[in-house]
Protein backbone atom coordinates (compact mmCIF):
# COMPACT_ATOMS: atom_id res chain seq x y z
CA UNK A 1 0.00 0.00 0.00
CA UNK A 2 1.38 3.22 -0.59
CA UNK A 3 1.73 5.76 1.94
CA UNK A 4 -0.94 8.69 0.85
CA UNK A 5 -3.24 5.13 0.52
CA UNK A 6 -2.03 4.37 3.97
CA UNK A 7 -2.88 7.76 5.20
CA UNK A 8 -6.05 7.76 3.31
CA UNK A 9 -7.17 4.60 5.13
CA UNK A 10 -6.24 5.50 8.06
CA UNK A 11 -8.51 8.62 7.84
CA UNK A 12 -11.45 6.08 6.68
CA UNK A 13 -11.14 3.78 10.10
CA UNK A 14 -10.34 6.77 12.41
CA UNK A 15 -7.41 4.75 13.16
CA UNK A 16 -9.27 2.09 14.81
CA UNK A 17 -8.97 -0.67 12.39
CA UNK A 18 -11.83 -2.09 10.69
CA UNK A 19 -15.70 -1.36 11.51
CA UNK A 20 -17.34 -4.49 12.93
CA UNK A 21 -20.56 -4.04 14.82
CA UNK A 22 -24.22 -6.30 14.69
CA UNK A 23 -26.79 -4.30 12.97
CA UNK A 24 -30.26 -4.42 13.65
CA UNK A 25 -32.90 -3.16 11.84
CA UNK A 26 -36.33 -2.57 12.59
CA UNK A 27 -39.35 -3.94 9.85
CA UNK A 28 -41.94 -4.59 11.82
CA UNK A 29 -43.91 -1.78 12.06
CA UNK A 30 -47.24 -1.90 9.10
CA UNK A 31 -46.82 1.50 7.83
CA UNK A 32 -50.18 2.46 9.11
CA UNK A 33 -49.60 6.31 6.72
CA UNK A 34 -49.06 4.28 3.87
CA UNK A 35 -52.53 2.97 3.12
CA UNK A 36 -51.06 -0.54 2.20
CA UNK A 37 -51.40 -4.15 2.25
CA UNK A 38 -47.68 -4.37 1.54
CA UNK A 39 -45.25 -4.10 4.54
CA UNK A 40 -44.10 -0.65 4.70
CA UNK A 41 -40.54 -1.58 4.18
CA UNK A 42 -41.19 -3.65 0.95
CA UNK A 43 -41.95 -0.71 -0.74
CA UNK A 44 -39.88 -0.18 -3.35
CA UNK A 45 -37.01 2.68 -4.31
CA UNK A 46 -35.26 2.44 -7.03
CA UNK A 47 -36.83 -0.52 -8.23
CA UNK A 48 -35.13 -2.11 -4.75
CA UNK A 49 -37.28 -2.74 -1.59
CA UNK A 50 -36.48 -0.45 1.30
CA UNK A 51 -34.87 -2.86 3.63
CA UNK A 52 -32.62 -4.39 1.41
CA UNK A 53 -31.37 -0.37 0.89
CA UNK A 54 -31.01 -0.85 4.76
CA UNK A 55 -29.69 -4.03 4.65
CA UNK A 56 -26.80 -2.99 1.91
CA UNK A 57 -25.67 -0.08 3.48
CA UNK A 58 -25.17 -2.05 6.63
CA UNK A 59 -23.62 -4.74 5.44
CA UNK A 60 -21.07 -2.39 2.80
CA UNK A 61 -20.60 -0.10 6.21
CA UNK A 62 -19.14 -3.66 8.10
CA UNK A 63 -21.56 -5.33 9.73
CA UNK A 64 -21.07 -8.31 11.22
CA UNK A 65 -24.50 -9.61 11.85
CA UNK A 66 -27.66 -8.44 10.18
CA UNK A 67 -30.86 -9.06 12.31
CA UNK A 68 -33.95 -8.28 11.40
CA UNK A 69 -36.98 -7.56 13.29
CA UNK A 70 -40.06 -8.36 11.37
CA UNK A 71 -43.59 -8.49 12.43
CA UNK A 72 -46.33 -6.84 9.91
CA UNK A 73 -46.49 -8.87 6.55
CA UNK A 74 -43.27 -11.06 8.17
CA UNK A 75 -43.11 -13.77 5.86
CA UNK A 76 -43.41 -11.39 2.49
CA UNK A 77 -40.55 -9.40 4.18
CA UNK A 78 -38.85 -12.74 4.87
CA UNK A 79 -39.31 -14.30 1.23
CA UNK A 80 -38.07 -10.97 0.03
CA UNK A 81 -34.68 -10.79 1.98
CA UNK A 82 -34.36 -14.01 2.38
CA UNK A 83 -31.01 -15.09 3.73
CA UNK A 84 -29.09 -11.67 3.66
CA UNK A 85 -30.44 -11.45 7.69
CA UNK A 86 -31.10 -13.04 10.65
CA UNK A 87 -34.53 -12.82 11.87
CA UNK A 88 -36.99 -12.18 15.05
CA UNK A 89 -40.59 -11.86 15.25
CA UNK A 90 -41.90 -9.21 17.06
CA UNK A 91 -45.52 -10.83 17.35
CA UNK A 92 -46.94 -7.51 18.85
CA UNK A 93 -46.08 -4.28 17.61
CA UNK A 94 -45.29 -2.05 20.97
CA UNK A 95 -42.64 0.45 20.28
CA UNK A 96 -39.28 0.63 19.10
CA UNK A 97 -37.68 -0.15 22.40
CA UNK A 98 -39.62 -2.93 22.43
CA UNK A 99 -38.29 -4.32 19.07
CA UNK A 100 -34.86 -3.78 20.07
CA UNK A 101 -35.41 -5.66 23.20
CA UNK A 102 -36.80 -8.79 21.65
CA UNK A 103 -33.07 -9.39 20.30
CA UNK A 104 -31.22 -9.64 23.09
CA UNK A 105 -31.88 -13.19 23.71
CA UNK A 106 -30.29 -13.68 20.08
CA UNK A 107 -27.29 -11.38 21.25
CA UNK A 108 -26.80 -12.77 24.96
CA UNK A 109 -23.03 -13.56 24.35
CA UNK A 110 -22.22 -10.35 22.49
CA UNK A 111 -20.54 -7.58 24.46
CA UNK A 112 -20.11 -4.80 22.02
CA UNK A 113 -21.09 -2.17 19.27
CA UNK A 114 -25.12 -2.66 17.73
CA UNK A 115 -25.93 -0.51 15.41
CA UNK A 116 -30.11 0.03 15.12
CA UNK A 117 -31.10 1.05 12.11
CA UNK A 118 -35.35 1.64 10.62
CA UNK A 119 -35.96 -0.51 7.81
CA UNK A 120 -38.07 2.87 6.23
CA UNK A 121 -34.79 5.09 5.52
CA UNK A 122 -33.74 3.88 2.01
CA UNK A 123 -31.56 6.54 1.33
CA UNK A 124 -29.00 5.95 3.30
CA UNK A 125 -25.62 5.03 2.58
CA UNK A 126 -22.49 3.06 3.94
CA UNK A 127 -20.08 5.96 4.31
CA UNK A 128 -22.35 7.75 6.67
CA UNK A 129 -23.07 4.62 8.46
CA UNK A 130 -19.32 4.21 8.70
CA UNK A 131 -18.66 7.64 10.28
CA UNK A 132 -21.70 7.35 12.92
CA UNK A 133 -19.60 3.69 13.90
CA UNK A 134 -15.97 5.31 14.09
CA UNK A 135 -17.42 8.88 15.59
CA UNK A 136 -19.38 6.50 18.37
CA UNK A 137 -15.93 4.12 18.97
CA UNK A 138 -13.93 7.10 18.98
CA UNK A 139 -15.53 9.05 21.55
CA UNK A 140 -15.82 5.64 23.62
CA UNK A 141 -19.72 6.37 24.33
CA UNK A 142 -22.53 3.98 25.18
CA UNK A 143 -25.19 5.75 22.84
CA UNK A 144 -24.34 7.83 19.67
CA UNK A 145 -27.04 9.49 17.69
CA UNK A 146 -27.17 10.16 14.34
CA UNK A 147 -28.89 13.65 13.78
CA UNK A 148 -30.09 15.78 10.86
CA UNK A 149 -31.02 19.45 10.42
CA UNK A 150 -34.44 19.07 8.92
CA UNK A 151 -35.88 21.83 6.86
CA UNK A 152 -39.14 20.35 8.22
CA UNK A 153 -38.58 18.40 11.16
CA UNK A 154 -42.08 17.98 11.32
CA UNK A 155 -43.40 13.83 12.35
CA UNK A 156 -39.52 12.77 13.59
CA UNK A 157 -38.74 12.71 17.32
CA UNK A 158 -36.48 16.16 18.22
CA UNK A 159 -33.48 16.17 19.85
CA UNK A 160 -32.89 18.10 22.71
CA UNK A 161 -29.31 19.37 23.83
CA UNK A 162 -28.20 21.71 27.14
CA UNK A 163 -26.43 24.76 27.19
CA UNK A 164 -23.41 23.45 26.40
CA UNK A 165 -24.82 21.01 23.41
CA UNK A 166 -24.95 18.29 24.93
CA UNK A 167 -27.20 15.63 24.14
CA UNK A 168 -29.80 15.04 26.90
CA UNK A 169 -32.82 13.35 25.65
CA UNK A 170 -34.85 13.04 22.55
CA UNK A 171 -38.77 13.36 22.72
CA UNK A 172 -41.08 12.46 19.99
CA UNK A 173 -43.20 14.57 18.17
CA UNK A 174 -46.92 13.68 20.24
CA UNK A 175 -45.11 14.72 23.52
CA UNK A 176 -42.92 17.26 22.89
CA UNK A 177 -43.65 20.87 24.15
CA UNK A 178 -43.79 23.85 21.88
CA UNK A 179 -40.32 25.14 22.60
CA UNK A 180 -39.28 21.20 21.70
CA UNK A 181 -41.23 21.67 18.74
CA UNK A 182 -39.36 24.52 17.33
CA UNK A 183 -35.77 22.20 17.18
CA UNK A 184 -34.68 21.51 13.58
CA UNK A 185 -32.29 18.59 14.44
CA UNK A 186 -33.90 15.54 14.74
CA UNK A 187 -33.45 11.78 15.75
CA UNK A 188 -32.71 10.12 12.13
CA UNK A 189 -33.87 6.45 14.23
CA UNK A 190 -30.20 5.08 13.21
CA UNK A 191 -27.91 4.67 16.58
CA UNK A 192 -24.93 2.71 18.13
CA UNK A 193 -24.93 1.45 21.16
CA UNK A 194 -22.84 -0.88 23.48
CA UNK A 195 -25.03 -3.96 24.03
CA UNK A 196 -24.65 -4.52 27.36
CA UNK A 197 -26.08 -1.25 28.56
CA UNK A 198 -28.50 -0.72 25.59
CA UNK A 199 -30.18 -4.03 27.28
CA UNK A 200 -30.03 -3.44 30.75
CA UNK A 201 -31.82 0.29 30.08
CA UNK A 202 -34.31 -1.23 27.40
CA UNK A 203 -35.39 -3.70 30.27
CA UNK A 204 -36.22 -0.28 32.83
CA UNK A 205 -38.97 1.26 30.01
CA UNK A 206 -41.79 1.94 29.82
CA UNK A 207 -45.07 3.18 27.34
CA UNK A 208 -45.87 6.26 29.48
CA UNK A 209 -46.48 8.33 26.95
CA UNK A 210 -48.82 10.20 23.94
CA UNK A 211 -48.79 7.12 21.91
CA UNK A 212 -48.53 3.98 24.70
CA UNK A 213 -45.72 2.39 23.13
CA UNK A 214 -41.92 1.48 24.59
CA UNK A 215 -39.50 4.16 22.62
CA UNK A 216 -35.94 3.14 21.99
CA UNK A 217 -35.71 7.07 22.26
CA UNK A 218 -36.12 6.64 26.34
CA UNK A 219 -32.92 4.94 26.34
CA UNK A 220 -30.80 8.09 25.71
CA UNK A 221 -32.37 10.68 28.50
CA UNK A 222 -32.29 7.76 30.89
CA UNK A 223 -27.95 6.87 29.86
CA UNK A 224 -27.67 10.72 30.47
CA UNK A 225 -29.44 10.54 33.51
CA UNK A 226 -27.03 7.54 34.45
CA UNK A 227 -23.78 9.14 33.58
CA UNK A 228 -23.20 7.50 30.47
CA UNK A 229 -21.50 9.19 27.57
CA UNK A 230 -24.18 9.92 24.61
CA UNK A 231 -22.51 11.63 21.88
CA UNK A 232 -24.17 12.92 18.74
CA UNK A 233 -22.90 12.97 15.07
CA UNK A 234 -24.61 15.13 12.40
CA UNK A 235 -25.58 13.53 8.80
CA UNK A 236 -24.12 16.00 6.40
CA UNK A 237 -27.16 15.86 4.18
CA UNK A 238 -30.29 15.38 5.95
CA UNK A 239 -31.72 13.85 2.87
CA UNK A 240 -30.02 10.44 3.15
CA UNK A 241 -31.61 9.83 6.46
CA UNK A 242 -35.24 10.46 5.18
CA UNK A 243 -37.34 8.02 6.74
CA UNK A 244 -40.93 6.52 4.41
CA UNK A 245 -44.06 6.89 6.37
CA UNK A 246 -46.15 8.07 3.22
CA UNK A 247 -46.64 7.76 -0.22
CA UNK A 248 -46.05 11.53 -0.61
CA UNK A 249 -42.27 10.80 1.03
CA UNK A 250 -42.05 7.47 -1.06
CA UNK A 251 -42.04 9.60 -3.98
CA UNK A 252 -39.60 12.21 -2.85
CA UNK A 253 -37.50 9.45 -1.75
CA UNK A 254 -38.03 8.09 -5.41
CA UNK A 255 -37.25 11.38 -6.82
CA UNK A 256 -33.79 11.98 -4.89
CA UNK A 257 -32.34 8.42 -5.41
CA UNK A 258 -33.13 8.71 -8.87
CA UNK A 259 -31.73 12.22 -9.61
CA UNK A 260 -28.34 10.84 -7.45
CA UNK A 261 -28.17 7.52 -10.01
CA UNK A 262 -28.66 9.95 -13.12
CA UNK A 263 -26.06 12.79 -11.62
CA UNK A 264 -23.56 9.55 -11.09
CA UNK A 265 -24.15 8.23 -14.24
CA UNK A 266 -23.65 11.42 -15.84
CA UNK A 267 -20.14 11.67 -14.23
CA UNK A 268 -19.15 8.41 -15.86
CA UNK A 269 -19.59 9.94 -19.05
CA UNK A 270 -23.70 8.68 -19.95
CA UNK A 271 -25.89 11.49 -22.03
CA UNK A 272 -29.13 11.75 -20.73
CA UNK A 273 -31.34 14.06 -22.46
CA UNK A 274 -34.28 14.92 -19.95
CA UNK A 275 -33.59 13.98 -16.25
CA UNK A 276 -37.19 14.14 -15.68
CA UNK A 277 -38.25 11.43 -17.72
CA UNK A 278 -35.34 8.80 -17.56
CA UNK A 279 -36.06 6.13 -14.54
CA UNK A 280 -32.99 4.59 -14.05
CA UNK A 281 -32.82 1.71 -11.37
CA UNK A 282 -30.20 1.09 -8.59
CA UNK A 283 -28.26 -1.78 -10.30
CA UNK A 284 -28.39 -0.53 -13.49
CA UNK A 285 -25.11 -0.70 -15.57
CA UNK A 286 -24.39 1.58 -18.14
CA UNK A 287 -20.90 2.12 -19.87
CA UNK A 288 -19.58 5.54 -20.94
CA UNK A 289 -20.13 7.34 -24.13
CA UNK A 290 -24.05 5.96 -24.06
CA UNK A 291 -26.92 8.16 -25.21
CA UNK A 292 -30.62 7.78 -23.26
CA UNK A 293 -33.25 9.95 -24.99
CA UNK A 294 -36.42 10.53 -23.18
CA UNK A 295 -39.05 8.30 -22.03
CA UNK A 296 -36.31 5.79 -20.93
CA UNK A 297 -36.98 3.40 -18.04
CA UNK A 298 -34.13 1.24 -17.31
CA UNK A 299 -34.72 -1.62 -14.38
CA UNK A 300 -33.24 -4.74 -12.55
CA UNK A 301 -30.40 -5.54 -13.48
CA UNK A 302 -30.25 -4.25 -17.14
CA UNK A 303 -27.00 -3.42 -18.89
CA UNK A 304 -25.87 -1.50 -21.74
CA UNK A 305 -22.58 -1.00 -23.50
CA UNK A 306 -20.95 1.27 -24.97
CA UNK A 307 -21.64 3.48 -27.55
CA UNK A 308 -25.06 2.58 -27.64
CA UNK A 309 -28.52 4.52 -28.25
CA UNK A 310 -30.81 4.32 -26.30
CA UNK A 311 -34.82 5.40 -26.63
CA UNK A 312 -36.66 7.81 -26.92
CA UNK A 313 -39.60 5.25 -25.44
CA UNK A 314 -37.66 2.29 -24.31
CA UNK A 315 -38.21 0.01 -21.49
CA UNK A 316 -35.43 -2.86 -20.76
CA UNK A 317 -36.18 -4.76 -17.58
CA UNK A 318 -33.09 -7.63 -16.73
CA UNK A 319 -31.81 -6.78 -20.11
CA UNK A 320 -28.63 -7.33 -21.44
CA UNK A 321 -27.31 -4.93 -23.59
CA UNK A 322 -23.80 -4.87 -26.08
CA UNK A 323 -22.01 -2.47 -27.73
CA UNK A 324 -23.47 -0.26 -30.39
CA UNK A 325 -27.32 -0.97 -29.90
CA UNK A 326 -29.47 1.31 -31.45
CA UNK A 327 -32.94 1.10 -29.70
CA UNK A 328 -35.93 2.70 -29.70
CA UNK A 329 -39.91 2.35 -29.12
CA UNK A 330 -39.14 -0.79 -27.58
CA UNK A 331 -39.76 -3.04 -24.14
CA UNK A 332 -37.62 -6.07 -23.70
CA UNK A 333 -37.89 -7.82 -20.94
CA UNK A 334 -35.29 -11.15 -19.61
CA UNK A 335 -33.33 -10.84 -23.24
CA UNK A 336 -30.16 -10.20 -24.58
CA UNK A 337 -28.98 -7.99 -27.00
CA UNK A 338 -25.05 -8.39 -28.24
CA UNK A 339 -23.95 -5.91 -30.29
CA UNK A 340 -24.14 -3.77 -33.47
CA UNK A 341 -28.28 -3.96 -33.09
CA UNK A 342 -30.51 -2.11 -34.43
CA UNK A 343 -34.33 -2.67 -32.98
CA UNK A 344 -37.77 -0.55 -33.03
CA UNK A 345 -39.62 1.07 -33.34
CA UNK A 346 -42.11 -1.14 -31.86
CA UNK A 347 -40.92 -3.69 -30.96
CA UNK A 348 -41.95 -6.44 -28.22
CA UNK A 349 -38.74 -8.41 -27.34
CA UNK A 350 -40.32 -11.23 -24.75
CA UNK A 351 -38.10 -13.12 -22.04
CA UNK A 352 -35.08 -15.78 -23.59
CA UNK A 353 -34.43 -13.89 -26.69
CA UNK A 354 -31.37 -13.39 -27.59
CA UNK A 355 -30.20 -11.53 -30.11
CA UNK A 356 -26.95 -12.07 -31.74
CA UNK A 357 -24.63 -9.20 -33.40
CA UNK A 358 -25.34 -7.03 -36.86
CA UNK A 359 -29.16 -7.97 -35.99
CA UNK A 360 -32.07 -6.11 -37.03
CA UNK A 361 -35.70 -6.37 -35.66
CA UNK A 362 -38.47 -3.10 -36.14
CA UNK A 363 -41.31 -2.19 -37.01
CA UNK A 364 -43.95 -4.12 -34.91
CA UNK A 365 -42.15 -7.29 -34.10
CA UNK A 366 -42.54 -9.36 -31.39
CA UNK A 367 -40.08 -12.31 -30.59
CA UNK A 368 -40.00 -14.93 -27.81
CA UNK A 369 -37.47 -16.87 -26.65
CA UNK A 370 -35.84 -17.14 -29.95
CA UNK A 371 -32.47 -17.07 -30.72
CA UNK A 372 -31.58 -14.77 -33.67
CA UNK A 373 -28.26 -15.67 -35.34
CA UNK A 374 -25.79 -13.28 -36.41
CA UNK A 375 -26.84 -10.65 -39.04
CA UNK A 376 -30.20 -12.09 -39.42
CA UNK A 377 -33.44 -9.77 -39.85
CA UNK A 378 -36.39 -9.74 -38.99
CA UNK A 379 -37.31 -6.53 -40.35
CA UNK A 380 -41.81 -5.96 -40.18
CA UNK A 381 -44.90 -7.29 -38.64
CA UNK A 382 -44.23 -10.27 -37.60
CA UNK A 383 -44.20 -12.90 -34.86
CA UNK A 384 -41.31 -15.15 -33.63
CA UNK A 385 -41.77 -17.20 -30.96
CA UNK A 386 -39.55 -20.63 -29.84
CA UNK A 387 -37.50 -20.33 -32.29
CA UNK A 388 -33.73 -21.21 -33.24
CA UNK A 389 -32.37 -19.03 -36.29
CA UNK A 390 -28.95 -19.22 -37.89
CA UNK A 391 -27.03 -16.36 -39.36
CA UNK A 392 -27.98 -14.30 -42.10
CA UNK A 393 -31.64 -15.28 -42.21
CA UNK A 394 -34.31 -13.10 -43.97
CA UNK A 395 -37.49 -12.77 -42.49
CA UNK A 396 -39.90 -11.40 -44.66
CA UNK A 397 -43.40 -8.95 -43.25
CA UNK A 398 -45.73 -10.82 -42.00
CA UNK A 399 -44.06 -13.59 -41.14
CA UNK A 400 -46.03 -16.10 -37.86
CA UNK A 401 -44.32 -18.65 -36.16
CA UNK A 402 -47.54 -20.76 -35.06
CA UNK A 403 -45.43 -22.00 -31.69
CA UNK A 404 -48.46 -23.24 -30.02
CA UNK A 405 -50.97 -26.03 -31.24
CA UNK A 406 -53.49 -25.29 -27.73
CA UNK A 407 -51.95 -27.32 -25.56
CA UNK A 408 -47.85 -27.46 -26.34
CA UNK A 409 -45.13 -24.95 -27.46
CA UNK A 410 -43.21 -26.34 -30.08
CA UNK A 411 -40.15 -24.93 -31.76
CA UNK A 412 -39.20 -23.79 -35.47
CA UNK A 413 -35.74 -23.91 -36.60
CA UNK A 414 -34.61 -21.84 -39.39
CA UNK A 415 -30.92 -22.09 -40.75
CA UNK A 416 -28.48 -19.79 -42.02
CA UNK A 417 -28.78 -17.93 -45.10
CA UNK A 418 -32.94 -19.07 -45.15
CA UNK A 419 -35.10 -17.06 -46.90
CA UNK A 420 -38.96 -16.86 -45.69
CA UNK A 421 -41.29 -14.99 -48.43
CA UNK A 422 -43.74 -12.26 -46.74
CA UNK A 423 -46.74 -13.71 -44.67
CA UNK A 424 -45.00 -17.08 -44.27
CA UNK A 425 -46.84 -19.56 -41.41
CA UNK A 426 -44.44 -21.98 -40.00
CA UNK A 427 -46.37 -24.44 -38.18
CA UNK A 428 -44.17 -25.81 -35.50
CA UNK A 429 -42.48 -28.14 -34.82
CA UNK A 430 -41.10 -27.22 -38.31
CA UNK A 431 -37.51 -26.48 -40.12
CA UNK A 432 -36.18 -24.71 -42.79
CA UNK A 433 -33.13 -25.90 -44.19
CA UNK A 434 -29.76 -23.95 -45.11
CA UNK A 435 -30.18 -21.43 -47.78
CA UNK A 436 -33.81 -22.69 -48.50
CA UNK A 437 -36.32 -20.10 -49.23
CA UNK A 438 -40.15 -20.39 -48.85
CA UNK A 439 -42.51 -18.81 -50.98
CA UNK A 440 -44.58 -15.89 -49.89
CA UNK A 441 -48.06 -16.57 -48.46
CA UNK A 442 -47.19 -20.29 -47.79
CA UNK A 443 -48.68 -22.44 -44.56
CA UNK A 444 -45.46 -24.61 -44.01
CA UNK A 445 -46.50 -27.37 -42.10
CA UNK A 446 -43.36 -29.55 -43.49
CA UNK A 447 -39.47 -29.49 -43.02
CA UNK A 448 -37.92 -27.44 -45.93
CA UNK A 449 -35.03 -29.25 -47.29
CA UNK A 450 -31.54 -27.13 -47.34
CA UNK A 451 -31.40 -25.06 -50.80
CA UNK A 452 -35.48 -25.55 -51.61
CA UNK A 453 -37.67 -23.95 -52.12
CA UNK A 454 -41.08 -24.27 -50.14
CA UNK A 455 -44.17 -23.30 -51.62
CA UNK A 456 -47.40 -24.11 -50.27
CA UNK A 457 -50.35 -21.97 -51.38
CA UNK A 458 -53.15 -22.33 -53.85
CA UNK A 459 -52.11 -21.96 -57.13
CA UNK A 460 -52.86 -18.83 -59.14
CA UNK A 461 -55.50 -18.76 -61.49
CA UNK A 462 -56.46 -15.77 -63.78
CA UNK A 463 -60.18 -15.86 -65.25
CA UNK A 464 -59.90 -13.80 -68.47
CA UNK A 465 -62.12 -10.76 -69.27
CA UNK A 466 -63.70 -11.92 -66.13
CA UNK A 467 -64.31 -7.96 -65.32
CA UNK A 468 -66.08 -7.28 -68.74
CA UNK A 469 -68.59 -10.18 -68.60
CA UNK A 470 -69.29 -9.04 -64.97
CA UNK A 471 -70.27 -5.83 -66.13
CA UNK A 472 -71.59 -6.42 -68.69
CA UNK A 473 -74.10 -9.06 -66.56
CA UNK A 474 -74.86 -5.64 -64.68
C1 LIG B 1 -38.95 6.86 15.00
C2 LIG B 1 -38.29 7.49 16.23
C3 LIG B 1 -38.15 8.99 16.01
C4 LIG B 1 -37.34 9.24 14.75
C5 LIG B 1 -37.93 8.50 13.54
C6 LIG B 1 -36.95 8.55 12.39
C7 LIG B 1 -38.97 6.22 18.21
C8 LIG B 1 -39.86 6.16 19.38
N1 LIG B 1 -39.10 7.27 17.41
O1 LIG B 1 -40.25 7.43 14.87
O2 LIG B 1 -37.51 9.60 17.11
O3 LIG B 1 -37.27 10.63 14.47
O4 LIG B 1 -38.14 7.11 13.84
O5 LIG B 1 -37.52 8.07 11.20
O6 LIG B 1 -38.16 5.33 18.04
N2 LIG B 1 -40.98 -0.72 14.36
C9 LIG B 1 -40.92 -2.02 14.79
N3 LIG B 1 -41.68 -2.41 15.85
C10 LIG B 1 -42.47 -1.55 16.52
C11 LIG B 1 -42.51 -0.20 16.09
C12 LIG B 1 -41.75 0.18 15.01
O7 LIG B 1 -40.21 -2.85 14.22
O8 LIG B 1 -43.11 -1.99 17.48
C13 LIG B 1 -40.15 -0.31 13.21
C14 LIG B 1 -40.97 0.17 12.03
O9 LIG B 1 -41.28 -0.90 11.17
C15 LIG B 1 -40.04 1.18 11.38
C16 LIG B 1 -39.17 1.66 12.52
O10 LIG B 1 -39.33 0.75 13.58
O11 LIG B 1 -39.21 0.60 10.41
C17 LIG B 1 -39.57 3.06 12.99
O12 LIG B 1 -40.93 3.03 13.36
P1 LIG B 1 -41.90 4.24 13.01
O13 LIG B 1 -43.24 3.90 13.52
O14 LIG B 1 -41.77 4.61 11.60
O15 LIG B 1 -41.25 5.36 13.96
P2 LIG B 1 -41.39 6.91 13.83
O16 LIG B 1 -42.69 7.34 14.36
O17 LIG B 1 -41.06 7.33 12.45
CA1 LIG C 1 -40.56 6.27 10.51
Amino acid sequence: MSKSKMFESTLKTGGSGMADFVAIVLAAGKGTRMKSTLPKVLHEVGGKPMVKHVLDAAKASGSTRNILVIGFGGERVREVVGSDAEYKVQVEQLGTGHAVLETRDMLADYDGTVMVLCGDTPLLDEKLLTKLFFEHRNAGAQATVLTAIMPNPNGYGRVIRDQTGRVVKIVEQKDATPDELLVCEINTGIYCFESKTLFSLLSGITCDNAQGEYYLTDVIGMMVCGGGKVWAVAADDYQKTMGINSRAQLAEAEGILRQHKLTRLMDSGVTIMDLNSTFIDEEVNIAPDVIIYPFTWLEGKTTIGTGSVIGPNVRFTDTVVGENVTVHFTYAHQCRLCNNITVGPYVHLRPGTVLADNVKVGNFVEVKNTNVGIGSKIPHLSYVGDTDMGARVNIGSGTITVNYDGTHKHRTIIEDDAFIGCNTNLVAPVSVGKGAYVAAGSTITKNVPSEALGVARARQNNIADWTTKHKGRK
